[in-house]
């Protein structure tokens, strides 16, 4: 344990990607609990797309990092002291960490999560974390995924679509086309996770790739990017079609100027439906879901992958990853 906290602080917002300038690494005297809290030792972070956004003077589900603040992050921590009676020390603990070595829980609501004992931190962060269950309330309660549906993931190989796609071949859905951005993702997705098929957006013409794979148009397209090839998913969509809207990393570095949409016009004619979601409104739902997931993944229904990224310090590293697709599965710092 070292007697002192590093945190990366947001030192100027990023234009694109974030570089040496974004974050600066401060030390400060490791935090004192009050009463009824607790000190924890982050041992791996959550790197989240999302993060980048909160990086930009825009007000979003959440106010953006203030410049000066602790960059705000997912994390897993140990209780290693506590003047609580909900946190035993020794206890992992998951919540809004931030990009530091030490942080304090408090009884409050949305504070920190004890987890369960015996499942692993690397798994409480991506099958059973945010990504997983990002897939599963995505693919099942807003996708509303059926069996025999044509089903495209965009993002596939990364850690929420993977187990999105995954989850709809548990639920019978045929065919499950995942779009990525090599030829490597392309074959873990189909060889190792299951998926019907795949298309290297890079490579491919991802248009014709679609009409050949799904004839008779997407039934649901889960969308984790945004940008083109939503927009050649819903100029695709069959009768009915659903789009779940998770994300639109694609555009996440932009300034403002992301092209727009322009085959919407197609949701009437297919009488099709777009719906975004926001993982924060199934909280209450986790328990659940985490249940079901488990099942999956002890019947090795579903696979999981993480990419573990070592030292506080390489966290801005570790975001980049997620925009220049340098990531298969879920990006975690170890501390
Ligand atoms: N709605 C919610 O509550 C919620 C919660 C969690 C996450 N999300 C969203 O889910 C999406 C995936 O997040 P994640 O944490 O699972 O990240 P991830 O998929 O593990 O990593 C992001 C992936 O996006 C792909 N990508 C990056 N830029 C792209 C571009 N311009 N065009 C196409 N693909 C691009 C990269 O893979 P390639 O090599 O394939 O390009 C990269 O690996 C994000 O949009 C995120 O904001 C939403």
């Amino acid at each position: 344990m070292t007697d002192r906290n590093r945190r990366l602080v947001l030192a100027e917002r990023p234009s694109g990607m974030v570089d040496d300038s974004t974050a600066r690494l401060e030390e400060e005297p490791v935090p004192e609990p009050g009463p009824g809290q607790a000190l924890v030792r982050v041992q791996y972070l959550s790197i989240d797309p999302t993060i980048r956004t909160w990086m930009n003077d825009v007000e979003g589900y959440l106010p953006p990092i203030g410049i000066g603040e602790v960059v705000r992050s997912g994390g897993i921590g140990e209780v290693v002291a506590s003047n609580s009676d909900r946190y035993a020390v020794g206890d992992l603990v998951f919540g809004m960490t931030g990009w530091q070595d030490y942080t304090v829980a408090d009884e409050g609501a949305g504070s920190m999560q004890v987890i369960p004992p015996g499942i692993p931190p690397l798994v409480a962060l991506s099958v059973f974390g945010v990504t997983g269950m990002t897939a599963y309330f995505g693919m099942l309660d807003v996708g509303q995924v059926r069996e025999g549906d044509a089903v495209v993931v965009s993002g596939a190989a990364g850690a929420t679509g993977s187990i999105a796609g995954q989850i709809a071949k548990v639920k019978g859905a045929s065919p499950v086309v995942g779009i990525a951005g090599n030829d490597e993702k392309c074959a873990w997705i189909v060889d190792e996770l299951g998926f019907d098929a795949a298309i290297n957006y890079r490579t491919d013409d991802v248009g014709r790739r679609l009409h050949e794979l799904c004839p008779a148009g997407i039934d649901l397209y889960f969308d984790n990017v945004g940008g083109e090839i939503l927009d050649t998913c819903l100029g695709q969509l069959a009768l009915r079609g659903r789009v779940a809207v998770c994300g639109a990393i694609s555009t996440y570095n932009e300034d403002g100027t992301t092209k727009g949409i322009t085959n919407y016009r197609n949701l009437i004619v297919k009488r099709a439906r777009m719906e975004g979601f926001l993982l924060l409104d199934y909280l209450d739902r986790f328990p659940e879901a985490q249940l079901e997931m488990a099942v999956w993944v002890a019947e090795g229904k579903i696979k999981h992958a993480e990419h573990v990224v070592e030292g506080l310090e390489h966290a801005p590293d570790a975001l980049n990853l997620l925009f220049t697709g340098g990531n298969t599965g879920k990006v975690i710092v170890k501390v």
